[in-house]
């Protein structure tokens, strides 16, 4: 069964393969972003509350903030461009030097490579003197938290939004940590009243692109082999 404030209708234009990788992803950037108090998530960990405004059918006017989205090219950190980039802030991403275009079509200004030796001067120079809000850390990994707090050190603190439970070492006081529950009612606007209209005007976008690893049950024991494997810049999906 699916909540009524969980659903849009999904344009004909669009099929379903490239319509799934929308829902959930969806889920955790509205999660990631516009939390307004930190709340349970589990136990002993707060979930973010950056804040942050929901995206508009509208071309809205810059906030003046700056997010940087680490993970830019996976399906939450993607979902999280696309929505940030449409509340009118404005996205740094991190991804793997093959996806910069691609987290750039998201809707990111700027976009480097983790694996670049001088990606944290780069980063904070691209942040210049603008309205820094904080990470997003789409992947949450411990090589991920140093260069995370690397930047938020640099950049006299922020927020640090994870997708697994945040580091609890060597966090400056100034920084503020929480792991995103991506299911909350705090999504249900969004779906309401963006989801579909934007879906129709192309401006929110399905992506990463889909993956469809074949037709049938039988072919989810490959997709989660595949998935282990690991992805990147897609979202492996099984026809039904
Ligand atoms: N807490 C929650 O409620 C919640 C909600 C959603 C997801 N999650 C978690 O969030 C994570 C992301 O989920 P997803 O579905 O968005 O992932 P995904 O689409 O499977 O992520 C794939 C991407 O991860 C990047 N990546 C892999 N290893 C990396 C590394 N060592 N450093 C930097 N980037 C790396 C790759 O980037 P490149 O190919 O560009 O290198 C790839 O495009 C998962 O661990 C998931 O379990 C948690």
């Amino acid at each position: 069964m699916l909540q009524e404030d969980k659903a849009a209708i999904l344009p004909s234009s669009i099929p379903f393969v490239d319509g799934v990788v929308v829902p959930f992803a969806l889920e955790a950037a509205v999660c990631a972003l516009s939390v307004n108090e930190p709340g349970p998530c589990m136990p002993g960990v707060l979930t973010p509350a950056l804040g942050l405004p929901y995206p508009s059918l509208q071309d809205v006017p810059s906030t003046g903030k700056t997010l940087v989205v680490y993970g830019g090219s996976s399906s939450a950190g993607s979902m999280t461009i696309q929505l940030a980039t449409a509340a009118g802030i404005r996205v740094i991403a991190l991804a793997g030097a093959a996806n910069l275009e691609f987290v750039k079509t998201c809707g990111a200004v700027a976009a480097f490579d983790y694996k670049d030796a001088h990606v944290v001067e780069k980063v904070v120079q691209a942040i210049g003197t603008t309205d820094f809000v904080g990470i997003f850390d789409a992947i949450s990994l411990p090589e991920t938290f140093e260069l995370d707090l690397a930047v938020l050190t640099k950049m006299g603190g922020g927020w640090l939004a994870c997708t697994h439970p945040p580091p609890k070492e060597n966090v400056p006081e100034n920084v503020k940590t929480g792991m995103i529950f991506a299911v909350n009612d705090i999504a249900a606007p969004v779906w309401r009243n963006y989801v579909t209209e934007a879906l129709e005007k192309g401006k929110l976008k399905c992506l990463p692109p889909p993956t469809v690893i074949g037709k049938g049950l039988k072919f989810v024991n490959e997709g989660l082999k595949k998935s282990k494997e690991g992805v990147s810049a897609t979202k492996l999906v099984v026809e039904l």
